[in-house]
């Protein structure tokens, strides 16, 4: 027992009818053994538990009291204070979902790690990678820990490494890997240079399995990107213990279903959303993105496994045990953007352990946990053909009977935004002009309509589960997209700088900072005037090593710094001509590519306002044992675009639900920046309060060592709270 149950006495011993405290404190005590058995720690890995299904057993915090919660704590750097070098912001600390384990909070925030006293919110101590040597972003959303008597460690990223730190004194653990440091490139591309790989990182925690921390990874979205395969180290030494190839090589499952040396020139295919583990089968689960470059596949004819996949390994090995793709031969960009959760349903008194895979498309697949069988019946359903030459769409994609989706699937014109009626005219034009047929219309060079967008449906925040119930709670995003292809023009000759430049801005930089170079703030910065903010050098540093959702793009810029100099900084001299574009011939036996040139960029209407009507945002409760809706509520609000009188819009983004034993679901992460509490019976909202700054992280609930109950959410790392924090809520005494 390492919950300090003698604190608790001690806290309330002082206090008026103690007994009465005490035994609710052993009940919630109890509660949460029961469900946290394998982790007595309360939130002792990224979202909750080992199983990920964010859910808390406490029930302090109720439906009759909830509006007596208060700000129990703020941790973090002044809230107007500039944020760690080496960043714009704080490099997405909002995202980090804090763990808990024995009174101490471990989190990420403003680029460091941070260790705090979970009741108090006083700093035990903070890890700089910067002061350790180590360069590149942390693993944003959260960090790992593991533990052996007395040796207990916090593992996460920066950069490539894998790092351990000792969780009591915050110091690097330098026997761990070379010198405290394990390159996750190395291994990864067989007698390929580590330094030479491209963009290998991590933006979620891996998941520790005995003495084995298994780690999915972040790599780039473009061609040329690094492979996402899953690897598994030894928590003590850091020793590489196994590969799972989440691109089959010759002889291995799946090398079918792609050319026949894709192995050797494709990435992507990573899980980059986080794993979950079954500690008593020993499984880990994965949840697979589609293969980079996202929207092109005349190289790639298959299926393309393990892409959009959920796969079943044996933690100990790393062998499949099975699979289940939720896309064949993914152009849209559809990756599984949340780790599968592990469920336990009640049907009819019986108790079925399954995976619960939440999808951008809006679908949930819900799967026996040991065959991978679906336990709804599901249609392989006829989808609309490319007409990109040479490009073979898979003739089917598998479609829930049940549950139905999440998501608005089917947009229409009646769903067109109308905040004016010459915006409306000219969205509904754009429409007609567009490619659609539905879910699943392919890529084209003419556009087409994307709905659920790239960032549509589930989001990393994932689905809360609770397991009295059987019923999912799941954010979802309504944000359609265009996808409108390009080819990529690869003779270079009598090119100046600036058109050079322009044709790697085309290639690599356009989907995140946009056609006018202006970004979307506050995801992706305008470039615009970049000059007046960086020196040369600073811009070509950030371009080669990349930051928070920036890859790096060293090997695209690499010799034509000059050019991507150019082009950024607007100066179109024609007559300056490098050499190596002068006499550029074209380049033969080159591959035709086509480019997405407004990936990643929600469609607006000509005033830069959603291009469908309200909700952008909703809240679902599904019954997974029936696959039944409960209800659907809008959930958060854009106040900019809230017309007078009308209810709120709901709001895209990426945080989760936590659902609570208390009869309610902790939700926030919108434009509007609430916090909200929704009775998880009716999805009314109970209770809300404004933030200090941006959430866009999914809540931790835990006990303090004064067993009361916590709310922890991560904020910030925004224009009006750069550095970020942890803001804590408990009910008022
Ligand atoms: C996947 C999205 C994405 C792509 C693709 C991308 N960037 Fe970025 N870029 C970002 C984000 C996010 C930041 C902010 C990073 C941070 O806070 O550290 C950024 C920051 C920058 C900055 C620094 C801006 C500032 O205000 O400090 C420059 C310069 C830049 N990018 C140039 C490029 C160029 C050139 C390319 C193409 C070769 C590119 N980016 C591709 C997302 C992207």
């Amino acid at each position: 027992m390492n919950i300090p149950v003698k604190k608790i006495f001690k806290s309330v011993q002082q206090k008026k009818g103690y007994q009465i405290v005490l035994l609710l404190s052993i009940v919630v005590l109890y509660s949460a053994y029961k469900v946290f058995d394998d982790h007595p720690r309360v939130w002792s890995s990224y979202r909750g538990n080992s199983e990920t299904n964010a859910y808390s057993p406490l029930k302090e915090i109720n439906k009759s009291n909830v509006q007596n919660l208060e700000v129990a704590w703020q941790f973090g750097p002044q809230p107007t204070a500039a944020p760690a070098a080496g960043g714009r912001f704080g490099g997405q600390a909002s995202q980090s979902n804090p763990i808990v384990i024995d009174g101490v909070m471990y989190s990420i925030l403003s680029r460091k790690v941070y260790a705090v006293n979970s009741t108090t919110g006083e700093q035990v101590w903070e890890f700089d990678p910067a002061a350790n040597a180590l360069t590149g972003a942390v693993a944003m959303r959260g960090v790992c820990y593991w533990e052996k008597g007395d040796d207990k460690r916090i593992l996460t990223t920066v950069g490539p490494n894998l790092i351990a730190i000792n969780a009591k004194t915050g110091e690097l653990i330098k026997t761990f890997g070379v010198d405290g440091k394990v390159d996750m490139r190395v291994g990864l591309i067989p007698g390929a240079d580590a330094n030479a790989i491209r963009d290998v990182s991590s933006s979620s925690p891996g998941v520790v399995c005995g003495d084995l921390i298994i780690m999915g990874s972040r790599v780039d979205e473009n061609y040329g990107a690094s492979p996402g395969h899953i690897r598994a180290y030894n928590t003590i030494t850091g020793k590489l213990t196994w590969t799972f190839h989440t691109i089959p090589h010759p002889g291995e499952y799946g090398y079918e279903t792609w050319p026949k040396d894709a192995w050797k020139e494709f990435g992507g295919v990573n899980d980059w959303a986080g794993l979950s583990v079954d500690k008593k089968r020993n499984m880990v689960f994965i949840a697979t993105g589609g293969t980079s470059y996202d929207f092109y596949g005349v190289d790639r004819p298959g299926s393309n496994l393990f892409a959009d996949c959920v796969v079943a390994l044996d933690a100990r090995t790393g062998k499949r045990k099975w699979h289940f793709q939720t896309i064949h031969h993914d152009l849209w960009d559809w990756d599984l953007t949340s780790p599968p959760n592990l469920i336990t349903i009640t049907k009819n008194g019986r108790k079925i352990d399954a995976v619960a895979q939440l999808s951008k498309s809006g679908f949930i697949f819900v799967l026996d946990r040991v065959t991978g069988k679906s336990l709804f019946p599901i249609k392989e359903t006829p989808v609309p053909k490319s007409d990109i030459p040479g490009e073979k769409t898979w003739p089917t994609q598998p479609i829930p009977v049940l549950p139905k989706s999440f998501s608005r699937q089917a947009i229409t014109e009646a769903d067109i935004s109308n905040f004016s009626q010459a915006a409306h005219d000219s969205s509904v034009r754009l429409f007609r002009k567009l490619r659609y047929e539905g879910l699943f219309t392919p890529p084209s060079v003419k556009g087409t309509f994307h709905s659920p967008g790239s960032n549509g449906g589930a989001d990393w925040g994932g689905g809360s589960f609770d397991p009295t119930t059987n019923i999912m709670y799941i954010k979802s995003n309504e944000a359609p997209e265009i996808i409108r292809m390009q080819k990529i023009e690869n003779r270079v000759t009598n090119q100046s700088d600036f058109e050079i430049g322009k044709t790697i801005y085309t290639n690599y930089c356009i989907g995140c900072h946009g056609a006018s170079k202006g970004g979307d703030e506050f995801n992706y910065p305008s470039l615009i005037n970049i000059q007046k903010k960086l020196t040369d050098e600073q811009i070509i540093a950030k371009i080669k090593v990349g930051g928070g959702k920036m890859p790096g793009f060293a090997d695209a810029i690499k010799g034509k710094e000059a050019a991507i100099l150019a082009y950024l900084t607007g100066v179109d001299n024609k007559t300056y001509v490098t050499a190596q574009s002068g006499n550029a011939p074209a380049v033969p036996g080159q591959k035709v590519k086509y480019t997405n040139v407004v990936a990643y960029q929600a469609l607006r209407d000509m005033n830069r306002k959603p291009f469908i009507t309200p909700p952008w945002g909703t809240l679902s409760a599904v019954n997974l044992a029936t696959g039944k809706y409960i209800f659907k509520v809008t959930a958060g609000n854009e106040p900019n675009f809230q017309k007078p009188g009308e209810p709120e819009t709901g709001s895209t983004g990426n945080a989760g639900a936590v659902a609570t034993a208390g009869g309610i679901v902790f939700l926030g992460g919108g434009a509007d920046h609430k916090l909200r509490a929704y009775d998880s019976k009716t999805g009314k909202v109970i209770w809300e309060t404004t933030l200090p700054g941006g959430q866009n992280a999914t809540p931790s609930v835990y006990q303090g060592t004064d067993g009361r109950e916590y709310v922890a959410v991560s904020i910030g790392s925004d224009k009006d709270h750069p550095s970020g924090s942890i803001i804590t809520f408990r009910l008022k005494k």
